[in-house]
């Protein structure tokens, strides 16, 4: 598995990738991105598995970008733990990793920024003003860098999701193309907690308190799909994480799958209820499906 830290040898790489064996017999190997900030998880570990299901060859960035924290965020907490990383996936299979120094990504003088309207306004858009526009950036740069066949992405951000496929399709992107930037399902520890990075900032404490999220938001699912009113469910969903230790509800809300528009009341189509809610300074977001009318 090779390490790569600037972007000449990373292309070389890419290029060596492609011209080594291919499972199907086709000239050109098919390559698999799965973009992470490190800190890998089995979440993490999933999607690598999913992505080596669909291409020949998969690289695993990791990078820690700066353009999607605000002032006052967790980017210098950030954990960053890249020996531990590589070897993970080095078991894993992947046959790259593209780990940039800042310099690399951003080199003096960069001034770029890709925003994506309406997909990234609301739910973790309001909370985190910017933070889209860094998101859509770096993945913009790491698609273009990598000029992967798939790329692969959590459904735990689904926001985030939405916002890259809205990117690839609005400038027509090829690699990958905005139907081969796949979600991959949540992946939960055993209590429900969906795993992130930052379930590493809980105290013992906080991290049991932190099942009330993924208990609350079933219970309100199951309200509105046996026709509660959604205002009142997504009420009382707010008030169980409060009385559960959390701090604070960024929001709760429910959207139609793909587009994120509000709902207020259940509808025929797609639909996911979405939550950011904080234990003391951790922030954690979830997203469930809600089964149509
Ligand atoms: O989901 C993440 O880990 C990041 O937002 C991503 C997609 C790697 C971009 O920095």
């Amino acid at each position: 598995m090779q390490i790569l830290h600037s972007l000449d040898p990373l292309r070389r790489a890419v290029a060596e990738l492609r011209q080594a064996g291919t499972a199907s017999g086709t000239p050109q190997a098919t390559i698999a991105l799965v973009p992470t900030m490190g800190a890998l998880h089995e979440g993490h570990l999933t999607l690598v598995r999913a992505a080596r299901e669909k291409a020949d060859h998969v690289v695993v960035s990791i990078f820690v970008n700066p353009l999607q924290f605000g002032a006052g965020e967790d980017l210098d907490k950030y954990p960053r733990q890249l020996e531990r990383d590589c070897a993970l996936l080095k078991a894993e299979g992947v046959a790259a990793v593209w780990a940039p120094t800042v310099e690399a990504m951003y080199p003096q003088g960069f001034a770029s920024s890709i925003s994506v309207s309406g997909v990234s306004d609301g739910l973790c858009g309001a909370s985190r003003p910017g933070h889209f526009d860094g998101v859509a950036t770096v993945v913009c740069k790491l698609f273009h860098q990598v000029l992967p066949d798939v790329a692969l992405f959590g459904e735990k951000d689904w926001q985030q999701l939405a916002v890259i496929r809205r990117m690839a399709r609005d400038l027509d992107l090829t690699r990958p193309h905005a139907d081969a930037v796949l979600g991959v399902p949540t992946v939960r520890e055993v209590d429900g907690l969906a795993m992130s990075s930052r379930n590493a900032y809980l105290t013992p404490e906080q991290r049991e308190q932190a099942v009330t999220l993924p208990m609350a938001m079933k219970v309100a699912i199951a309200g509105i799909e046996a026709g509660e009113d959604v205002a009142a469910a997504t009420a009382r969903l707010k008030d169980a994480l409060l009385a559960g230790g959390f701090s604070s509800v960024d929001y709760a809300e429910l959207r139609d799958a793909d587009g994120l528009a509000l709902l207020d009341s259940r509808s025929d189509a797609p639909m996911r209820l979405l939550v950011a809610a904080r234990i003391g300074s951790t922030r954690l977001i979830d997203n469930m499906a809600v089964s149509p009318r």
